[in-house]
């Protein structure tokens, strides 16, 4: 199956850290894997409402809702690309995530089993210096695919505080080079052990 990545970018501006991170990253992925890259800025999705249970829940099919599932059906990978904010992801990424819940009930997607052994990955630029400060985002990324049956490719850190810091990130930079060729192995819960 050829592989197809989807980057979601979650800031909140553009052209900032973690795109630049996550495009330095993806420069590297080998010809013939298909990139497609949405900004959640430029298509808003409408504030989530938990539908799960009503029965009249349909698949969307026009407006970001629709090409933001379609999208994300189509990917063996998806890449989370979201700046740290308040340790965690970006509100705009966190609203998506939400949207896979719905989409976990939505008649005709088959969402679980379609994700299942597909890799997430998650790119993040962060202002403070010592990296561990990011822990509640990775956790959040990788518990999400371990709910799902993903893999997890874990997460490229970079610093950077103003646009175009992160390029000053020797260590990220050179991190993001390898990043998507690491092994993803599939994503378990920390309560989980061998
Ligand atoms: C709403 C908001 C919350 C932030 N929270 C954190 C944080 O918790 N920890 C941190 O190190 N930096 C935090 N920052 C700084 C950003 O992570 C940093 O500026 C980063 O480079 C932004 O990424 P971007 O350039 O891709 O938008 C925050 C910035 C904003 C706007």
């Amino acid at each position: 199956m050829t592989r197809r990545f989807l980057f979601v970018l979650g800031s909140s501006r553009r052209d900032g850290n973690t795109e630049l991170l996550a495009r330095r990253a993806a420069e590297q992925l080998p010809e013939g894997v298909e990139q497609q890259w949405i900004d959640l800025a430029a298509h808003p999705l409408p504030d989530f409402e938990d539908l799960r249970h009503d029965s009249d829940h349909v698949r969307p099919t026009e407006g970001s809702a629709a090409l933001l599932l379609d999208a994300t059906l189509a990917a063996t990978d998806v890449v989370i690309v979201s700046p740290l904010y308040w340790y965690s992801v970006s509100a705009h990424v966190k609203r998506y995530l939400d949207y896979w819940s719905g989409w976990l009930r939505t008649p005709g997607a088959d969402f679980r089993a379609t994700m299942a052994g597909r890799t997430l990955w998650g790119v993040t630029a962060l202002a403070h210096q010592e990296r561990e400060v990011a822990d509640p985002l990775v956790g959040t990324l990788n518990n999400s695919a371990a709910y799902l049956g993903m893999r997890f490719g874990g997460v490229l850190l970079g610093n950077g505080s103003k646009p175009g810091d992160v390029l000053n990130d020797t260590e990220a930079l050179a991190r993001a080079k390898t990043f998507f060729a690491q092994e993803a192995p599939l994503a378990r819960f920390p309560y989980e052990t061998d």
